[in-house]
């Protein structure tokens, strides 16, 4: 196989949304202070019978309706979250079974906000060497349940959500010009563990734990190693920055988008920003903006499109997709 196509996208998101206004009145905050700091206005939180693994199925169904795919068609099910549905089995397994496609491979990928990347990655690696044909890729998270809503520097930054992609082995469709995910490069640096990370563990405290960062250094990293893996993905694909149609990044913050996009020359049209209202979704944040953005039709066939993200690890990377 020469590679993978991107087919399709689907997204869901939780039913409650809540507001800055409605946080402010019992946290101290207030929406003055989000939406300058971070270009959020609202998240969606989950409720009662929702899940991780509920909102992935969500998403992978309508990614499957989206490219006119069904449920037995898939083989590969690579799903990207920090918040599973249980330590084990992998959420990925309850959605192949919701779906009702068992026996191909299913399995999680644990990158925080990269994963997405990480997965599709894997996938694609995975579709190259022939070991599958059709593979769902999934962020999905529920970050609302490893919140410390008594911290306001964290509880207000993020959101609950899921996005999906249909990817197929390339060859098995009509089309020649190159297509599909182009060049991807991954990163993660372990040293840098205490900038962000889960204060639980089933191992360390046998608790889920929350959330704990240090905004201000992430940040400062963020904007340096996101430009230097889009730099590496554009050299690996010899393809120059004004080439690209659109940039989904991960949505953490407005302010990284927009430093990130300067230092690099991205004009601010070409970003996908829906950080104002889905806040940070870790490892759903790039396919549920991408596939907002494909429905609302700006991203269409045959566009370039930049994937990019940062999270816990840190782990960091770009990939380079032509629809
Ligand atoms: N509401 C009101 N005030 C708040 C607040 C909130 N929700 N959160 C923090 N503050 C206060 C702080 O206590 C501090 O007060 P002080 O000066 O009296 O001590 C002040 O605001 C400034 O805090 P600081 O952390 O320096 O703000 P900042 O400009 O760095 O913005 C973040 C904070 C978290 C928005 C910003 O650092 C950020 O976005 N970092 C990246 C985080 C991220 O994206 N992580 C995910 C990566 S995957």
């Amino acid at each position: 196989m020469s590679g993978s196509r991107l087919l399709g996208s689907g997204s869901a998101l939780p039913r409650r949304v809540v507001t800055n206004e409605e946080l402010a009145a019992t946290v101290d905050t207030s929406d003055e202070w989000i939406v300058e700091r971070t270009g959020i206005r609202q998240r969606y939180i989950a409720g009662e019978g929702e899940t991780t693994a509920s909102l992935a199925t969500d998403a992978a169904r309508a990614a499957l309706a989206d490219c006119g795919l069904e449920p037995g068609d898939i083989d590969l099910i690579v799903l990207a979250t920090a918040t599973p549905d249980n330590t084990f089995p992998a959420t990925a397994t309850k959605v192949q079974h919701a779906l009702g496609c068992n026996g191909g491979i299913a399995f999680d990928v644990a990158a925080v906000c990269s994963g997405f990347l990480y997965a599709l990655s894997v996938a694609d690696s995975m579709l190259r060497s022939g070991m599958a044909r059709r593979a769902l890729v999934i962020g999905a998270e529920t970050f609302s349940r490893i919140l410390d809503w008594e911290d306001r520097t964290t509880c207000v930054l993020f959101g609950d959500g899921s996005g999906a992609v249909v990817l197929e082995a390339a060859g098995e469709r009509a089309g020649d010009a190159p297509a599909g995910v182009l060049a991807t490069r991954l990163h993660a640096d372990g040293a840098q563990h205490d900038l962000l990370y889960v204060d639980g563990g089933p191992s360390t405290t046998r608790t889920v734990g929350h959330l704990r960062m240090k905004g201000r250094e992430v940040f400062r990293h963020a904007v340096v190693n996101l430009s230097e893996v889009l730099g590496e993905v554009l050299e690996q694909a010899k393809v120059s920055v004004d080439e690209i149609d659109w940039v989904v990044p991960h949505q953490a913050n407005r302010r990284i988008l927009d430093a990130t996009a300067k230092k690099l020359g991205i004009p601010p049209e070409k970003v996908i920003v829906t950080v104002d209202v889905h806040a940070n979704t870790s490892a759903a944040s790039v396919p549920l903006a991408f596939d907002t953005a494909r429905r609302d039709g700006r991203i269409g066939p045959g566009d370039l499109v930049m994937f990019e993200a940062m999270g816990g690890g840190f782990t960091w990377g770009a990939s380079l997709v032509r629809l």
